[in-house]
């Protein structure tokens, strides 16, 4: 069992939390929040719930107090400003920089084993942002961007479908980003039979489209950013880390050479273990997949160049 501290009690932390605690992903939660009392009360609120829903796990909160948060073996990254509606998540950049460059510094201070999960947006450059930064090595930061994405995916081919979402399989890589995102309709599966069987083409590429504005579109419903599937998102990749799982999940995570990409932090399908990133899984796109991704590291790479504009690297 293990410890876990998410920074940020707001909607998609404190959903994070909740699923560790729910779980019983981790046997310590620590919630940290820069708003007096947020974190306290959402962490009691939490605590209530044990005896009904039958968990032991202990979730804390606590007003920036990083030492409560010392030995935990997974930091999960949620501060930072949430996107309005018609915001991309490209212009929290300049706010949600110095907001997370500050946050990790203070928990690895506490927390010098620490692997993180990233989630504040723009999450591919905020991930970049963290291993840059912190000097750490690339198995120790990862963004949950692609995680959240591909969930979406699978919901949209799940109502296409007329199907259940546990029953299809899909992944979404490159950035996490309206414009970036890359849903592979080629290798998605229903029960392992190529969607491509069921669903017309132009009935596939709206599913790739709506899966793209996803976030964009419950951010115009709901008037702020999504929770409860970035939230859980979090969670999952963090299982994966705590119980050595060794999944498969597409995330955000540095390159060497992989996917012909040097020096970027990006969406690709990767094994996530005890140590982290246990190794990058490196497969055959074709020439259409192949430029879309050479696109969408394009535009996540000018995102990341902003970074020493504003000085924050
Ligand atoms: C979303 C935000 C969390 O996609 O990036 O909902």
């Amino acid at each position: 069992m293990a410890k876990v501290t998410v920074i940020g009690a707001g909607n998609v932390g404190a959903t994070c939390a909740n699923v560790l605690a729910f779980n019983k992903i981790a046997d310590t939660v620590v919630m940290l929040d820069v708003k007096q009392g947020v974190a306290e009360g959402k962490a009691i609120d939490m605590m209530q719930t044990a005896q009904t829903l039958g968990f032991e796990t202990t979730v804390l909160g606590v007003t920036n107090d990083y030492a409560a948060t010392a030995g935990s073996d997974v930091v999960i990254v949620t501060s930072g400003i949430p996107r309005k509606p018609g915001m991309t998540r490209e212009e929290l950049i300049g706010t949600n920089a110095g907001i997370v460059k500050g946050v990790v510094s203070s928990c690895l201070q506490y927390s010098p084993q620490a692997i993180f999960i990233i989630i504040s947006n723009p999450m591919d450059t905020m991930t970049y942002l963290t291993l840059k930064a912190t000097g750490l090595p690339k198995n120790r930061v990862i963004g949950m961007g692609g995680t959240l994405d591909s969930s979406r995916f699978k919901y949209y081919l799940s109502q296409a479908l007329k199907a259940n979402p546990s029953e299809i399989e899909g992944i979404v890589i490159g950035g996490h980003g309206d414009t970036t995102m890359i849903p592979l309709k080629r290798l998605a599966t229903y029960n392992g039979i190529p969607v491509s069987n069921f669903l017309a083409p132009d009935v596939l590429d709206k599913v790739v489209a709506d899966t793209m504005v996803g976030g964009a579109t419950l951010t115009a419903l709901l008037g702020t950013s999504a929770w409860y599937a970035p939230g859980a998102a979090g969670a999952f990749v963090a299982a994966s880390i705590i119980n050595d799982y060794k999944r498969l999940i597409p995330c955000c995570v540095y390159l060497e050479g992989e996917y012909g990409q040097n020096d970027i932090c990006i969406g690709v399908p990767a094994i996530i273990g005890r140590n982290g990133v246990s190794s990058i899984v490196d497969i055959n796109l074709n020439e259409e997949e192949k430029s879309l991704f050479e696109k969408s590291a394009e535009a996540v790479r000018k995102t990341n160049d902003v970074l020493k504009e504003i000085n924050a690297l």
